[in-house]
């Protein structure tokens, strides 16, 4: 079994925690993606794993082994790195094998493992060429073939595709949840690319200035982000938040937003309730808004300031209130700038949150 465990986990370097009480457990096999800004501590919460970076406290386990103390070599890992580098003056096929070589393995044993990773990534007819003879995407592909035809339990991968273009990007990610259907290593794979999390990860955990600030399936990140850093930081465009305050009276609990009085899902009415006459931010994503024509319940008064055709939808930038609001609406709703509309919130897809912590209220 290859879990693995990160216990109270902590890194300092100088006055920077860049690692601050990280608890995480990975199942075996599980795919897991660290996602956060730059400088949360991603990296350094791998090379802690790996052994690169000796912890300041708790303690990090793979299966039963307690490795916090085991040098690189013992703690079985294969990690391709943030920089990743491919050897300019060997081949494909001996860099692959590199590690292989390193541990003495017999020859017959390389080429067998190097020609069935070259297949798993698509490499097999180029493995007499040499890097400089190779595309961005393949030179990347050659640096995941090195790590996984070490075999390891548990492979790291630090921003992988981070140096390809858009399109490259989005054929390496597809081949690279394909590779991970194959071979079912316990995987931690880094990135600061949201939608690549969403796309990869068994699980997600957001990190934020050295802390995992939540971890869970990607739609429910998507879904029920835990607080505003989160709702802000995953989806394209991010949530939209509008600041507002509870108001209970005789007709029940509800949020004034400038002129607008909004119905709470009744799951959350109560939570709601509670924080009476406090403010309040309405968080909801740009494509839980919809226009309407009229004024109905759970209606604001927007102007459309910019409308961009992207294909599959329209994005429209709206002016409500004080508040810039970003909306998807079908591609072809007719709609231009200038036009004062009335927005809908749909009240069970709002994600309400305190709006001095910026926690979610649940
Ligand atoms: N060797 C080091 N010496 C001093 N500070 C370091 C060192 N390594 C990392 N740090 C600091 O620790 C923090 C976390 O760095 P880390 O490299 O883990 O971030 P990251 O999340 O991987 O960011 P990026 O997305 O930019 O790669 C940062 O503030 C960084 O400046
Ligand atoms: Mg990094």
């Amino acid at each position: 079994m290859a879990n693995i465990r990160f216990e109270s986990v902590r890194k300092v370097f100088g006055k920077v925690v860049a690692a601050n009480d990280i608890t995480l457990e990975i199942k075996d096999g599980e795919f897991m993606v660290l996602l956060g800004p730059s400088g949360c501590g991603k990296t350094t919460l791998l090379r802690c794993l790996a052994g690169l970076e000796r912890v300041d406290g708790g303690r990090i386990f793979i299966g039963e082994r307690d490795v916090t103390d085991l040098p690189p070599r013992d703690r079985k890992i294969a990690m391709v790195f943030q920089s990743y580098a491919v050897f300019p003056h060997l081949t494909v096929f001996d860099n692959i094998a590199f590690g292989l070589k390193m541990q003495n393995r017999p020859r017959d044993e390389i080429k067998r493992r190097v020609e069935e990773s070259a297949r798993l990534l698509e490499l097999s007819d180029l493995l007499g060429r040499y890097p400089a003879q190779l595309s961005g995407g393949q030179r990347q592909r050659v640096a995941v073939a090195r790590a996984i035809v070490m075999q390891a339990q548990v492979l790291l991968m630090d921003e992988p595709l981070s140096n390809l273009d858009a399109l490259l990007r989005l054929q390496m990610r597809a081949e690279l949840k394909r590779l991970h259907q194959e071979i079912r290593a316990t995987t931690i794979y880094v990135t600061h690319d949201q939608v690549e999390a969403l796309s990869l990860g068994d699980r997600i955990a957001v990190m934020q200035s050295g802390r995992i600030v939540q971890c869970d399936v990607p739609m429910k990140i998507y879904d029920y982000p835990a607080n505003k850093f989160v709702g802000g930081f995953i989806g394209t465009p991010p949530m939209n938040f509008l600041p507002g305050v509870v108001r209970v009276n005789g007709r029940g609990t509800n949020v004034v937003v400038g002129e607008a009085h909004i119905a709470p899902a009744s799951s959350i009415a109560p939570a709601l309730a509670a924080k009476n006459g406090q403010p309040i931010l309405l968080g909801i994503r740009p494509e839980n808004l919809a226009l309407a024509s009229s004024p109905q319940p759970n209606t604001i008064r927007a102007r459309v300031l910019v409308v961009e055709p992207l294909g599959s939808h329209k994005l429209l930038t709206m002016q409500v209130g004080d508040e810039i609001a970003k909306v998807s609406v079908a591609p072809d709703e007719r709609v231009a700038p200038n036009d004062d509309v009335w927005l809908h919130f749909d009240p069970e897809k709002i994600r309400w949150m305190d709006a001095s912590t910026g926690e979610a209220i649940r």
